[in-house]
């Protein structure tokens, strides 16, 4: 695997390269959920790139994105092992010198749940994702579920933008105890760690609900929120039972098109999200079949 950190370099790789490109932007400290979209790249496309870049622009508080793990020598070595053939890494400073000032603005879509909750992050994601679309100009360029809304975000970016480049969904990875995988949980103490699968169990409690009948979104919602507030050391940001495409906030589930079923908690001093899409026809449960739970303990992919 090639490491180059500027741009340049990336586009002289790039200028060389033949066939298609898979591409997998991440933010580093990387785990098993990361891999799973390496692997698949590898699977799907002659070469594959990741980049690894803490981007201050998609960070609306300076603690978090200070706190940010970072561990690029092993990144580079799990980038190695999964067959990824080419590591951007660049600094702030590469991507956004002096006298930047040009953001890309995402509609509607960005605007509830992490829209909401934290301001101009959307922004920030899209603008960064453009910009490394513009230079790896991947064939294909795969996100995890996990980060639902940032799906759809850059979905319609790229839809609307006429960016010449498939966007791939791929699953959620969790642990055995169902908290998906993230960065962030490399920041829970131990205490912590064994409250964290609260937001999992919530979900599952939800998807009972409606696999049960119920149809009342606020009444899914308050099941959620009970099993939160059970856990001493959890507090909600918020619970979110949406229309799967827009992300509006429902008044009824219409079994038919189904929901996203989403949450933001902090645990700690960590703030955690996770979704599940729900429809009638596949009751998607958690770890049900569009989701995979790692063979791996929860203390191997913690540093
Ligand atoms: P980061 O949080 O590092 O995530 C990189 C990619 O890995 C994202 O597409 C994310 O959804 C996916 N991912 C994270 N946890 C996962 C899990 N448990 N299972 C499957 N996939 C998982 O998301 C970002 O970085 C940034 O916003 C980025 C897109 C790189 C722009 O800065």
């Amino acid at each position: 695997m090639k490491t180059v950190r500027t741009m340049a370099e990336l586009r002289a790789w790039r200028g060389d390269v033949a066939g298609t490109v898979g591409f997998v932007p991440t933010m580093g400290s990387l785990h098993e959920g990361h891999l799973s979209l390496v692997q698949r790249a590898v699977a799907e496309n002659d070469v594959v790139a990741a980049s690894i870049f803490v981007n201050p622009a998609q960070f609306d508080d300076e603690g978090d994105l200070a706190a940010y793990p970072r561990d690029p020598e092993r990144d580079a070595a799990m980038l190695h092992g999964a067959g990824c053939d080419l590591l951007f890494l660049p600094t702030p400073e590469e991507l956004y010198p002096e006298g930047y000032e040009t953001w890309v603005m995402p509609g509607a879509v960005a605007e509830p749940l992490e829209g909401a909750s934290r301001a101009g992050h959307f922004v920030g994601v899209d603008t960064i994702v453009l910009k490394l679309f513009l230079l790896v100009q991947p064939t294909n360029a795969y996100f995890g579920q996990k980060d639902a809304q940032q799906v759809a975000v850059i979905s319609t970016m790229v839809r609307d933008l006429n960016v010449p480049t498939t966007v791939v969904p791929c699953p959620t990875l969790r642990d055995a105890d169902g908290l998906a995988m993230s960065s962030r949980n490399a920041r829970l103490g131990p205490a912590e760690r064994a409250a964290a699968p609260v937001l999992h169990r919530a979900l599952g409690a939800a998807a009972d609900a409606l696999a049960a009948g119920e149809r009342d979104a606020e009444a899914v919602r308050a099941r959620m929120r009970a099993v939160i507030e059970a856990e001493p050391l959890a507090r909600i940001d918020y619970v979110s039972v949406a229309d799967r495409i827009t992300l509006r906030e429902l008044e009824t589930v219409d079994p038919a098109a189904g929901a996203l079923l989403s949450m933001a908690v902090h645990v700690g001093p960590v703030r955690l999200i996770d979704n599940l899409p729900w429809t009638a026809a596949k009751q998607e449960q958690p770890s049900a079949s569009d989701e995979r739970v790692a063979r791996v303990t929860t203390k191997e992919v913690r540093p």
